[in-house]
């Protein structure tokens, strides 16, 4: 298997000129103008979705005001200020994140510090991104400054959200918006990128990226990056897909889960999870009342042709709704997605609607043994006894050299103790223990979980904060002898259905009906009450 790029390619591929840029060109060219001509304004205020350019065209501007050969609107590149903000580390680019720099005092500390001079550049550059997120009183802190700023100063504001930015402060800045970019260009980026790379690809995977990332580059770059790892480092149509057909599915079943645990968290937890792999929300829902189409289908005909493909793992969660609920999730499902469009934005509007599936769904909140499938709102709740010895705030002790501990024989005990859900505990729940060599854990992985593949850096840094030493991971794909947390799961779930069945045919009620009304016992609507604990 190759290996995909080390550095995630949209890091990697962030434009350092503006030659570089896709699209945004109307914006590019009032920039470039304003560094050409040297009629620079005080503060800018960039606008657009995610992943668009806003902070490349910030750290841009920022270079071009201090490039050794400028202010230009062709930063050399080269020179000592430019290199070190293309690294991230010049002292005169002060980005802030006011997603978590919020409070006032910080605000404050930040704007006494304009008054000093620049010391590596020619100008002091501030840029405040996600700055909706600021509070009243550090908006009202920043406005005396910002209305008359030092000369050396510059301030650069970004955000997703511009409606929540009050109009005093938008008032004094030059605003511009990106907008989300047109397929056609991030296919061509996808396109340049891979070359650049010398990697393998097929035309015609590239489409179906640059449709799934939705205007957003960074998106479609991140989604290349997934693509390489499933497609063993090279991008092809089937693979890229199937991948995007598994990501959503996937998730989607986990939301089932969840739904049916009524494990709130967890549901908001995988629909953010769906975000960063930039799944559309629009189509989640679709395909979300494809699901429960399905469920009430393979409650109402258990062998109707049509679902024997895709029912077997819906098996797991038909009995988990009656078939009136399943109706009116359905109907909930058909209705949030002709909501969306007035959702203030489609992920509030897609949490919303998880919420309000959970709100429909009767009966009291879960049990803390939960029945079917894993449970992750008990791995969640229950303490870790690495950490719970030590109060939460105290830093553990630092990851040293040690062997493998024991543990490790027990891999399903382990899996049951990995902090992350979502998809990297699918990888582990599908994934058998083949054997510890040194630090190295090799694993076996069904071909058909293959796309969780490119979560096992996430599953060998959670296995390393369990396991407290230098792990590696060896993950190969093979047939599965049936070892897997999710095999025996699955086991343990047939048994007990089994049992409950069986229990229900010799029940004198049940048979006084089929006898006297020609009733039949629909087995696949039979719940066991809770599944035997498989030590049992
Ligand atoms: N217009 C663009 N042209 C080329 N690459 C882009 C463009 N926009 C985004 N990218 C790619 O996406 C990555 C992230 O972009 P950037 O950080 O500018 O997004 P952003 O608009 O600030 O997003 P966010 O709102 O999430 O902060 C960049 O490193 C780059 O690889
Ligand atoms: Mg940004
Ligand atoms: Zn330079």
């Amino acid at each position: 298997m190759t290996t995909p790029p080390s550095q995630v390619l949209a890091r990697k591929w962030r434009p350092r000129t503006f030659d570089d840029m896709v699209g945004q060109s109307s914006v590019v060219q009032a920039l470039r103008h304003a560094l050409k001509s040297g009629r620079l304004h005080q503060a800018y205020l960039l606008t657009g979705t995610r992943g668009v350019g806003k902070t490349t065209l910030a750290r841009l501007l920022a270079k071009g005001l201090n490039c050794e050969s400028g202010p230009t609107d062709t930063p050399c590149g080269t020179c000592s200020a430019c290199l070190s903000i293309d690294q991230g580390r010049f002292a005169d680019l002060l980005e802030v994140d006011a997603a978590t720099n919020t409070r006032v005092e910080e605000m404050r500390e930040l704007l006494e510090n304009t008054q000093y001079l620049p010391v590596a550049g020619r100008f002091k550059v501030y840029l405040i991104d996600e700055v909706h997120m600021l509070s009243r009183s550090a908006f009202n802190a920043m406005l005396k400054t910002l209305e008359e700023p030092p000369p050396h100063v510059k301030f650069i504001l970004a955000t997703t959200d511009p409606q929540k930015v009050p109009v005093t402060v938008l008032s004094r800045c030059l605003q511009f918006s990106l907008r989300p970019l047109p397929a056609r260009q991030i296919q061509e980026r996808l396109h340049f990128v891979l070359e650049q790379e010398g990697l393998t690809f097929d035309e015609h995977a590239l489409p179906l990226l640059a449709e799934a990332a939705q205007g957003s580059v960074r998106d479609a770059l991140s989604l290349l990056d997934q693509a390489l790892a499933y497609g063993s480092g090279e991008v092809r149509r089937d693979a890229v897909r199937a991948m995007l057909g598994t990501l959503e599915r996937n998730s989607l079943l986990h939301l089932l889960e969840s739904l049916a645990q009524q494990n709130a968290p967890q549901l908001l937890a995988i629909a953010d999870e769906m975000a960063e792999h930039s799944l559309s929300f629009d189509h989640a829902l679709q395909e979300l009342a494809v699901l429960f189409h399905d469920l009430a289908l393979v409650q109402a005909a258990p062998m109707a042709p049509t679902l024997q493909e895709s029912a077997h793992d819906l098996q797991n969660l038909v009995t988990h709704w009656d078939p009136t609920t399943l109706q009116l999730l359905y109907q909930i499902t058909v209705q949030a997605r002709k909501d969306l469009p007035y959702a203030p934005d489609e992920r509030s509007g897609f949490r919303m609607s998880l919420l309000r599936l959970l709100a429909f769904q009767p009966g009291s909140p879960p049990s803390p043994e939960p029945s079917v499938t894993h449970a992750p709102s008990q791995i969640i709740s229950q303490p870790l006894p690495l950490y719970s010895a030590a109060p939460p705030d105290t830093p553990l002790p630092p990851i040293v050299q040690t062997p493998i501990p024991p543990a490790i024989d027990d891999w399903t005990a382990l899996v049951k103790r990995l902090s992350h859900t979502g998809l990297t505990y699918e990888l582990a729940r599908h994934a058998e223990w083949l054997g510890t060599q040194h630090h190295q854990i090799r694993l076996r992985l069904p071909r058909s979980h293959a796309h969780l593949l490119s979560f096992q850096e996430s599953l060998r840094t959670d296995l390393e904060a369990i396991l407290r030493c230098d792990l590696k991971l060896h993950i190969e794909l093979g047939e599965s002898s049936g070892e897997s947390l999710a095999d025996q799961e699955s086991r343990a779930y047939q048994i007990s259905q089994h049992k409950a069945t069986e229990t229900l045919k010799h029940d004198p009620l049940v048979q006084a009906l089929s006898s006297s009304l020609q009733a039949t016992l629909v087995e696949s609507s039979v719940k066991p009450i809770s599944i035997p604990h498989r030590e049992e």
